[in-house]
């Protein structure tokens, strides 16, 4: 199950990624937005991230125009690994060695040909382990300092 999420910037894409999934057989749950007006990328940076974390969802794919504000609200949920790719070498190893759970996309950035190869080898790749395992273990202890 791919959760999907984008706000208005992220919309046409997330629909393209949507429809490309499905086509494909694959099972998605769409947590919005649902339209071209304009939407908060927080929100829904936030409800793709819970459905990952809540089980609801393997992996989740986020859009927003860069990609950049809706990856950093996804990463703010504790066990996200939310990662930002332009490219499938970005995303083949955004999965290989960080384990990243989200793929963020920028819908002005890349074209709709390139985010479904990016969004198909981000799916079908799987966290090597070994040695990156203490280091993905790493970052998820790191926890807010008081300084
Ligand atoms: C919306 O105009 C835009 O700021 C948003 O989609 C995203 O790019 C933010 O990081």
């Amino acid at each position: 199950m791919i959760a999907l999420g984008s706000d208005h910037a992220g919309y046409p894409l997330k629909e393209h990624i949507k429809k490309h999934l499905i086509e494909k057989g694959i099972e998605i749950i769409d947590m919005g937005c649902f339209s071209t007006d304009s939407a908060h990328y927080p929100e829904y940076g936030e409800k793709v991230a819970r459905a990952v974390t809540g089980g609801r969802a393997d992996l989740g794919v986020i859009v927003c125009g860069t990609g950049i504000g809706i990856s950093i609200a996804a990463n703010k949920v504790s066990g996200i690994r939310a990662a930002l790719c332009t490219d499938s070498y970005m995303a083949r190893m955004a999965r290989l060695h960080n384990d990243a759970n989200i793929l963020a996309l920028g819908a002005r950035v890349v074209g709709m040909g390139v985010a479904e190869d990016i969004v198909d080898t981000f799916i079908h790749t799987s966290f090597e382990g070994g040695r990156h395992s203490e280091r993905v273990d790493m970052i998820m202890r790191i926890k807010e300092s008081s300084d």
